[in-house]
C-alpha cells in the first residue's frame, strides 16, 4: 500500500483511537443515535449499471478490511450479482428462501466471503418463477437484518423506483445515492431521492386527505400546480399546521448520501456539490456528499476475477478514495437544519 493508502487506512481505523473497530462503530452508533443494532445503509440511484453494486461491495470490503464487521445483502433479486462482486460464485443460501418462507432465520442464509469480517446474504434466484416479496414479507426482513450482530449490513438495491426498491431504500438509516456524472444518471437521481421523499412523507403525515395530496404531488404535470416538494410544503402547513410541522420533521430526518462512481475530470468531482445544492433549493433537505470515485480500468479487472478492487488492489487511487467515503461514513453526521429552523 503506498502512503496516501497506508494513511487513509490508518485514519479509518484510528478512529477506534485504540480501541477495536467494534467498539468504535459503537461510539459512532451512539453518535448519530443508535444505541444497538448494525448500521443498515442502502445503495439505490435509481438508474442501473452505475456502480451500486460496485460502490457497496468495495465500501463493504474498505470497512472490514479495517476491522470493521460488515454484511452485504444483495437486495436485487431480480439482477443478483453481488455474490460475484464478493467472490462467492455459489452462494450456498439466498434472500429467495426468506421470500419463499423455507427459511426463517436469516442468519441462516449469512455466509462468508473470502474476505475476512465481510459476510454475504446472496439473492441468487434458482426459480425465476418466484414471486417477488410482498410489502409485509420485506418490512419482515429488514426487521430481521437489524438483528444481525455486525457493525454495519449494506443494502445493494436494484435500478429504478418500483415499490420493492423504495421500503428498502425508506426504512434503512442512511441510504446512499450512486450516480455517474451522465444527465440521465443525475436526472435518474432525483427521481429516485424525489419517490423517497414522497413516499416517506406519505407514510409521516396522518390525514388521509393530505396523503391524497402527497399523491398529486407526485406526478410533476398535476393540476394543483405543485411542481416541487417546498410547494407541497407550503400547502400542506396553510391548510393543516400540525401536518406541516410533520412534514418539515420528515425534511430535516431525510438525508440522503451521494457519492458520484466514474468520475474522470475535476468537473465531474464538482457535481456532488451541485447536487447537494439543489437537493437543498428544490427539496428543502440537506444531502450529504460522501465522496468520488474514479473512473478505472481497475474496477472492470476487479469484477471480472471477482475480487473487490480495494482488495485486488488496494494501492490504486479508487481504493484511497474508497478509504476517503468509508471515513466519511464512519465520522458523525455534520449538522443539517437546526431544530425549528425552517427550510
Ligand atoms: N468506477 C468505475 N470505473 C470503471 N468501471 C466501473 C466503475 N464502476 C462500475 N464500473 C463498471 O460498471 C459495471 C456496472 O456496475 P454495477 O454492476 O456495480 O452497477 P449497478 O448500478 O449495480 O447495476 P444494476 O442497476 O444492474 O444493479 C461493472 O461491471 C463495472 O465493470
Ligand atoms: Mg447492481
Amino acid at each position: 500500500m503506498d502512503h496516501r493508502g497506508v494513511r487513509e487506512m490508518t485514519a479509518i481505523s484510528g478512529k477506534a483511537g485504540g480501541t477495536s473497530a467494534s467498539a468504535s462503530a459503537r461510539v459512532f452508533a451512539r453518535s448519530t443515535g443508535r444505541t444497538r443494532g448494525p448500521l443498515l445503509v442502502p445503495f439505490g440511484g435509481g438508474k442501473g449499471g452505475v456502480g451500486k453494486t460496485f460502490v457497496a461491495a468495495n465500501l463493504a470490503a474498505t470497512l472490514a478490511r479495517a476491522g470493521y464487521s460488515v454484511i452485504a445483502v444483495d437486495g436485487d433479486l431480480e439482477g443478483a450479482n453481488l455474490h460475484t462482486a464478493l467472490g462467492v460464485p455459489r452462494p450456498r443460501s439466498s434472500v429467495a428462501e426468506f421470500v419463499a418462507q423455507r427459511e426463517e432465520d436469516v442468519l441462516k442464509l449469512v455466509e462468508d466471503t473470502p474476505i475476512e469480517k465481510l459476510r454475504l446474504i446472496s439473492a441468487v434466484r434458482p426459480n425465476l418463477g418466484a414471486p417477488q416479496p410482498s410489502h409485509s414479507r420485506r418490512v419482515a426482513f429488514i426487521r430481521a437484518l437489524r438483528q444481525l450482530d455486525a457493525d454495519f449490513v449494506f443494502l445493494d438495491l436494484g435500478a429504478g423506483t418500483d415499490p420493492a426498491v423504495m421500503d428498502y431504500f425508506m426504512v434503512c438509516d442512511d441510504g446512499v445515492v450512486v450516480l455517474v456524472p451522465e444527465p440521465t444518471s443525475v436526472e435518474n437521481a432525483y427521481a429516485f431521492m424525489r419517490a423517497a421523499f414522497y413516499r416517506r412523507l406519505r407514510l409521516t403525515l396522518v390525514a388521509p386527505e393530505l396523503r391524497k395530496l402527497v399523491s398529486t404531488a407526485m406526478d410533476e404535470r398535476n393540476e394543483r400546480g405543485i411542481r416541487t416538494p417546498l410547494d407541497l410544503m407550503r400547502e400542506v402547513e396553510s391548510i393543516d399546521p400540525a401536518e406541516g410541522a410533520r412534514f418539515v420533521a420528515v425534511m430535516r430526518t431525510f438525508r440522503p448520501r451521494i457519492v458520484v462512481n466514474s468520475v474522470r475530470s475535476a468537473e465531474d468531482i464538482k457535481l456532488g456539490f451541485s447536487v447537494r445544492s439543489v437537493c437543498r433549493r428544490y427539496f428543502g433537505i440537506e444531502a450529504d456528499y460522501l465522496g468520488y470515485v474514479n473512473h478505472t480500468e481497475a474496477a472492470i479487472r476487479s469484477v471480472r476475477s471477482g475480487t473487490p478492487l480495494v482488495a485486488q488492489e488496494p494501492r490504486s487511487d479508487a481504493a484511497v478514495y474508497f478509504a476517503r467515503i468509508a471515513r466519511k461514513l464512519l465520522a458523525p453526521r455534520p449538522a443539517g437544519r437546526e431544530e425549528g429552523e425552517r427550510p
